[in-house]
């Protein structure tokens, strides 16, 4: 196996192993593990993707969320983002596909608005518009080693809540419903994920993220805008222009990513596992601490 470079300290290309070989042989499977460890985006070209490689591939990093309440493919481990109808027209700008597409450009991170929350996420892109819809990343693990190392102090056990209400709600307040957001209560995380394969640290945050434990309301929401703004400076992140049969993987623990925006009146449709995280992946020690009965 080997590894192209492509961003600014993080994200890599991987060339040999595809998504059937890691499928098939635990040791493709353990080579690429070991490059998502350390550099949290992989890049796959060329790959024949399907629905079913997709989800062989996926697997074998850990159990599969399945898709949100309400969402166009709920109650299966794909995730569709897309603003093409079943019949091949578009749908209008007003449509619910469309709000998704532009909350989806806000800096995140998937799911850590639930728990548990996403390990990683594994993205394949099936109709490309004919310009822009780039995928674009950045590092929380970067981010958090260029911070002071009093700011990284003051984090380290500092608990933040997430809510995927509030990443909504600044696209359109009734961007969702009474259903999804009972579905969705916000949770809570640390600031800081400590990755156990490497030791290495990284911000916890996103667009979902609105509130920090023993900190005033306007200060940390304008201390969240400041450490995403830090994170994603200009100069620190990799733009991803696709092309087919590329797929990406990311680490959620430790990276920020957005869609770019791309013409009205083209079509875009894109396809997303996501797997969870679980206590080997550093969860338990994310969780807020309890005091012992
Ligand atoms: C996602 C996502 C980015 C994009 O599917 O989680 O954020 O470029 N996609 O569509
Ligand atoms: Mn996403």
């Amino acid at each position: 196996m080997e590894l192209i470079r492509l961003g600014p300290g993080f994200a890599a290309e991987v060339c040999g192993p595809g998504l059937a070989d890691v499928a098939r042989s635990d040791e493709a499977y353990q080579a690429v593990r070991a490059a998502f460890e350390e550099h949290s985006v992989l890049l796959f070209r060329g790959q024949p993707i399907t629905d079913e490689l997709q989800l062989a591939y996926s697997k074998r990093f850990g159990p599969l969320e399945v898709a949100k309440a309400a969402s166009r493919a709920e109650g299966t481990p794909f995730s569709v983002l897309t603003n093409v109808e079943p019949d091949g027209t578009l749908v209008p700008p007003d449509h619910k596909e469309a709000l998704r597409a532009r909350a989806n450009q806000l800096w995140h991170t998937d799911s850590c608005f639930k728990d548990p929350p996403a390990l990683a996420s594994v993205l394949s892109v099936r109709i490309l518009p004919g310009s822009g819809g780039e995928t674009e990343f950045a590092s929380k693990r970067l981010g958090w080693e260029r911070l002071p190392q009093s700011t990284r102090a003051r984090l380290a056990d500092a608990y933040a809540w997430h809510d995927y209400a509030h990443s909504r709600g600044k696209i359109s307040p009734k961007m969702i419903s009474e259903r999804e957001r009972a579905a969705l209560p916000p949770v809570r995380w640390r600031l800081r994920w400590r990755n156990p394969a490497n030791g290495r640290d990284s911000l916890y945050l996103a667009s979902h993220t609105y509130a920090i434990d023993g900190v005033p309301q306007d200060e940390a929401q304008a201390l969240l805008a400041e450490l995403i703004d830090h994170t994603t400076a200009p100069g620190h992140t990799y733009m991803h222009g696709w092309q087919p049969g590329d797929v990406i993987m990311w680490d959620n623990r430790c990276v920020l990513h957005r869609g770019r925006p791309w013409p009205d009146g083209e079509p875009r449709h894109i396809v997303r596992t996501t797997i969870t995280a679980t206590d080997a992946d550093g969860l338990a020690e994310m969780r807020p601490l309890t005091r012992a009965a």
